[in-house]
C-alpha cells in the first residue's frame, strides 16, 4: 500500500535581527526552500547577511508594513523580545521567540497569555530539547525501562571563552541591559527538567557570585583594553581578547565579519576589546539551582563559568536504573544488571548542518510541522510550556539575591 503524505505548505516568515540566532534560524530556508521562505529582515546593520526580497533598518518599520507571513522570528537582544512579540501576535503572526521571552517574568506572562488569547503558536528557542541527545533520554525516561525520575544532577560547563565573551565582556554581561545569567543561560536546562520529569517545579531555591571578573583581581599594570596592556602582561592573561577573537578561532562564529580586519577592529574598538576586569559586569560567574518537582524528584543544577568545555554534563538517577550522559554518549545502568553504553541511536540521528547539536533546524522543523497540524490544543500547550523555564529561573534568581532563600511556586 502506498502511503500519501501531504506535504506540508510552505511557510513565509520575516526576521526581526540578523545577528548570530537570526541566520542560525534563516539557514533552514536555505537548506529547506520548499518548506521556509524568509520574505524580510529588519536590522539596523546587518540585515543583508540574510537573503531576502525585502529589508527594514528596525522592527518597528518591518512591523508597521505589516508584511505578508505567517511567522515572526524575534532574534534581537533580550529587551527588544518582549514589545515587538506582542504586536507581531496582535497582528496575527505566529512566534520563534528566541530566550528570553523577555527579561521580566510579569512580561513574560503577558506574552503567553497574549499567544494564548490570540490562539497562536509561540515556540521559544529552546534549542536543546530538539536535539537527538537530550531527545534521545526523554525517550528513554518515557519508556518506563529504567522507572521514574528521582533525582537528576546537572551540569552546564560554560566554557571560560564563552563566560568571558558572553557574560563578562559581552550583551548578557549586565542584567539590567539584558538578563540575569541564570535565565539568559540556564533557561535552557530548566526546559529540559520540567520536560523530563512532566510535572511542575515546586520549590526552588539558588547561590552564585562573581569570583573572577571583579575589579580588584586585575594585575597591577594592566590596561583597560587589551590592545593596550603591556605586553608581557597580556602575553600571561588567560582573558586577552587578542588571543580570544584574532589567535583563537573558537568565538569567531559568533560574528558575520569573521575577516582579520573585523576581529581587529572588534579586540581594538569595542566592548570585547576590554580588560576582564574593567567591564561593567554584573552576572555571577557560577551558580547553583536546587529544585523539588511535584512528586518529590529532586534536581540540582550547576552553572559553572570556570571549565575547559562548553559542556553539559547529566546524571538522572531512577527507581530502577540511572542515565549517565558526557554530552556525546549515554551509559544506561539498569539495576538488573543489564547495562548499555550508547550513542544516540540512528533514528534519532537528523544528520544537518545546524549548530545546538542540530537543534536549530530541529526546532524550525517542528514548528513548521505543528503549523501544518493546525492542532488548537497542541498549539496551546505548546506555548504555555514555555513559560515553565523562565518561571524556575526567575524564582532562582529571586532567591539568589535573597541570600538562598526557598521559592515555593504555586
Ligand atoms: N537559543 C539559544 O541557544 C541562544 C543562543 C544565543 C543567543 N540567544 C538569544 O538570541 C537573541 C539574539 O542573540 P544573538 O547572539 O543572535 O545576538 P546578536 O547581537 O548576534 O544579534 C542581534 C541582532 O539584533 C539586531 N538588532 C538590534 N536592534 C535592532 C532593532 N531595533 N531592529 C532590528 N534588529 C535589531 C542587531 O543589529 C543584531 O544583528 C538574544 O535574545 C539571546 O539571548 C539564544
Amino acid at each position: 500500500m502506498r502511503i500519501f503524505s501531504a506535504r506540508p505548505r510552505k511557510y513565509k516568515a520575516i526576521v526581526l535581527g540578523a545577528g548570530y540566532r537570526g541566520r542560525a534560524y534563516a539557514d533552514y530556508a536555505k537548506a529547506h526552500p520548499g518548506e521556509l521562505e524568509i520574505v524580510g529582515v529588519a536590522d539596523p546593520e546587518n540585515a543583508r547577511s540574510i537573503p531576502a526580497p525585502r529589508y527594514w533598518k528596525d522592527w518597528r518599520e518591518c512591523l508597521a508594513d505589516r508584511p505578508e507571513a505567517d511567522i515572526v522570528m524575534i532574534t534581537m537582544p533580550d529587551s527588544l523580545h518582549y514589545e515587538p512579540a506582542l504586536l507581531a501576535l496582535e497582528a496575527g503572526y505566529h512566534l520563534l521567540l528566541e530566550k528570553p521571552i523577555s527579561p521580566t517574568e510579569e512580561q513574560c506572562r503577558e506574552v503567553i497569555a497574549k499567544a494564548l488569547e490570540k490562539k497562536r503558536l509561540v515556540i521559544v528557542g529552546h534549542v536543546l530539547r530538539y536535539t537527538p541527545y537530550f531527545g534521545h533520554i526523554k525517550a528513554i525516561l518515557d519508556s518506563g525501562e529504567i522507572g521514574e525520575v528521582v533525582s537528576i544532577a546537572h551540569q552546564e560547563s560554560a566554557g571560560f571563552f564563552k563566560v568571558a565573551h558572553s557574560y563578562c565582556r559581552g550583551n548578557w554581561a549586565n542584567s539590567k541591559k539584558s538578563s540575569p545569567i541564570i535565565i539568559a543561560k540556564c533557561s535552557h536546562d530548566f526546559d529540559l527538567f520540567a520536560w523530563w520529569i512532566g510535572k511542575p517545579c515546586r520549590k526552588v531555591n539558588s547561590f552564585g557570585s562573581i569570583k573572577v571578573f571583579r575589579p580588584e583581581n586585575k594585575p597591577a599594570g594592566a590596561a583597560t583594553r587589551c590592545s593596550e596592556c603591556p605586553a608581557h602582561i597580556e602575553r600571561n592573561c588567560i582573558w586577552s581578547a587578542i588571543k580570544m577573537y584574532i589567535k583563537y578561532d573558537n568565538l569567531k562564529y559568533l560574528f558575520a565579519d569573521r575577516s582579520p580586519e573585523a576581529m581587529e577592529r572588534l579586540v581594538r574598538e569595542t566592548e570585547y576589546g576590554k580588560c576582564v576586569y574593567n567591564c561593567d559586569n554584573d552576572v555571577p560567574d557560577h551558580q547553583t539551582v536546587n529544585m523539588e518537582f511535584e512528586g518529590g524528584a529532586t534536581v540540582c543544577h550547576v552553572m559553572a563559568g570556570f571549565t575547559e568545555r562548553n559542556v553539559r554534563t547529566t546524571r538522572i538517577s531512577c527507581t530502577r536504573g540511572e542515565i549517565v550522559g558526557n554530552g556525546k554518549t549515554l551509559h544506561i545502568c539498569r539495576f538488573d544488571g543489564n547495562d548499555v553504553e550508547t550513542g544516540v541511536p540512528l533514528v534519532l540521528r537528523v544528520s544537518n548542518p545546524s549548530r545546538h547539536g542540530g537543534g536549530d533546524f530541529n526546532l524550525v522543523a517542528a514548528m513548521l510541522r505543528m503549523l501544518s497540524r493546525d492542532n488548537p490544543q497542541e498549539i496551546a500547550q505548546v506555548t504555555a510550556q514555555a513559560l515553565e523555564s523562565h518561571v524556575i529561573a526567575f524564582a532562582a534568581e529571586r532567591s539568589r539575591l535573597e541570600g538562598g532563600r526557598t521559592i515555593e511556586l504555586h
